[in-house]
């Protein structure tokens, strides 16, 4: 007797054989229709049985939620939207599921209800579906990376350094915070914490993965970075994983060209591998969206947005010219934006950025050469003495999907800039070395996986793309 996965035995040919699935209930009907799910696809197995064969305590206990294990043949099924269905010869109930208490019942919970169970949430089909193509969204991105020739490397997640000098940090302490050792001028002394200085939980392994880059040549680490910014919006975690590449020889233009083809050929694995699933969230898309007035509903069903977006150049542009657009333009025939852009030098904020991408230039967005004032210090100074080799890439819906630039390679340039910030020297005395020994042009970029995600899955809070959202007042899980 084989025991098979459900995605197996619906476009399994081989009828009549006899056959052991273990799954959960989705629908129980008519006392005599099992839908079970076991998770390997979207779809459910139809389970036929004949009520009058079994105990009727044991049917009472096939609700919405339990565990079975059902043995049975595999035979063509009469009824439509399914080619084989399950006679069940044997039923057992493997774990209760009291319809009373199970919160997850066939019907339509909102996003927020579910949230709320973010332990059961994932037995619902839209969960079930977002997780295989986060999933399969990573095996891609690591298949990219493979085959391009670069290195895996895990970035360490405690860090005594500020990578992006920005955003506030998780402070990692072994100190009795109600109690801690105090230096004689009353501040706290670290030399007694466990790692004798001040740690945090990573806010981006770049400076680490610049190490590696100018010995192995082309490395990315894909892990877990942590931000405390108490920023509560359906863009940002305060845990979120990031796919961080650099290279070694890259110049920016490398760095850009490198960002767009690999975003493309992980969407486009995914178009071929998620079908299914894509077509299932492109539909829950369309129903929740029914309800929206008609200005707020994207313009795109989400198969051919993804397919757009493989099909079609990224535009490029510098700074300097979206400021002169963005200055010019009237986003909106009664509204202003909220930041009126003023001036050359000023921050973009998501508004500015969703105009260029949704309204202007209708295609996602490669902005480079940004204001040295408003961008990490170790991005490479251009000629002009205030912009530096960054780059924002900006997608439909979404905003900032990436942030890269080339690095300043040039130990003198690069010390000044950390005198300028008034940075401590010393506590970047390691990545002073990459530049005093060997050093070369390179450069990088960091894709935040959730956003990218949330652009594949169409949905609209960033909260929904991760198994258990870690935001500010909330790590239940
Ligand atoms: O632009 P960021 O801050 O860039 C860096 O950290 C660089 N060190 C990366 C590099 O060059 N290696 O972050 C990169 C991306 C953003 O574009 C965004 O997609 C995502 O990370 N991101 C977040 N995603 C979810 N929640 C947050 N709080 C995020 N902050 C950044
Ligand atoms: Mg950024």
């Amino acid at each position: 007797m084989r025991s098979a996965t459900i995605k197996e035995l619906l476009s399994s040919k081989d009828l009549l054989q006899e056959i052991t699935i273990k799954g959960w209930v989705r629908t129980f009907r008519s006392n005599r229709f099992i839908a079970l799910n076991d998770g390997s696809t979207l779809n459910t197995i139809q389970c036929v049985v004949d009520f009058e064969k079994f105990d009727e305590d044991v049917l009472k206990k096939v609700n919405t939620g339990a565990a079975l294990k059902i043995t049975g043949t595999l035979v063509e099924s009469q009824g439509r939207g399914q080619s084989v269905e399950i006679q069940v010869s044997n039923l057992e109930v493997l774990g209760i599921a009291d319809p009373e208490e199970y919160p997850i019942q066939p019907k339509k919970h909102s996003l927020e209800f579910l949230r709320e169970k973010a332990h059961l949430r994932i037995r619902t089909n839209t969960f079930a579906a977002i997780m295989r193509v986060r999933s399969t969204l990573s095996f891609a991105i690591h298949n990219y990376f493979r085959e391009n020739g670069f290195n895996y490397f895990h970035a360490p997640i405690i860090t005594g350094s500020d990578a992006e000098g920005a955003g506030e940090m998780f402070r990692v302490t072994t100190l009795d915070e109600k109690n801690p050792p105090l230096n004689e001028d009353g501040s706290v002394n670290y030399k007694e914490d466990f790692f004798g200085k001040e740690t945090n939980l990573t806010v981006s392994g770049q400076l680490e993965a610049e190490a590696y880059a100018m010995a192995l040549g082309k490395v990315y680490t894909f892990g877990p970075t942590f931000r405390a910014e108490n920023s509560n919006t359906s863009r940002h975690l305060a845990e979120f994983w990031m796919i961080e590449p650099e290279m070694a020889f890259f110049d920016l233009d490398a760095n850009m060209d490198l960002a767009e083809d690999f975003i493309k050929n992980v969407i486009t694995y995914t178009l071929t591998h998620c079908q299914e699933d894509l077509e299932f969230l492109e539909k829950r898309l369309f129903d929740e969206e029914k309800s929206k007035p008609q200005a707020q509903r994207s313009d795109m069903p989400l198969i051919e947005k993804l397919k757009f977006v493989v099909d079609n150049n990224f535009k490029r542009v510098s700074y300097t010219e979206a400021i002169e657009i963005l200055k010019n333009c009237k986003p909106n025939k009664k509204k202003q934006f909220k930041y009126p852009i003023k001036e050359w030098g000023t921050d973009l904020q998501s508004e500015h950025e969703r105009f260029l991408v949704e309204k202007h230039f209708k295609c996602p967005v490669i902005l480079f050469d940004y204001p040295a004032k408003i961008k990490a210090f170790y991005m490479r100074l251009n000629e002009d003495g205030k912009t530096v080799r960054a780059m924002d890439i900006l997608f439909p819906g979404i905003g900032e999907i990436v942030g890269g630039s080339q690095r300043e390679e040039r130990l003198d340039i690069l010390k000044q800039k950390i005198k300028d910030l008034g940075i401590d020297e010393k506590e970047l005395w390691w990545y002073l070395d990459l530049r005093k020994f060997g050093t070369a042009e390179h450069s990088g970029f960091g894709l935040g996986f959730e956003r990218l995600v949330l652009f594949a899955t169409g949905m609209g809070n960033i909260r929904d793309v991760i198994p258990f959202p870690r935001t500010p007042q909330n790590a239940e899980f």
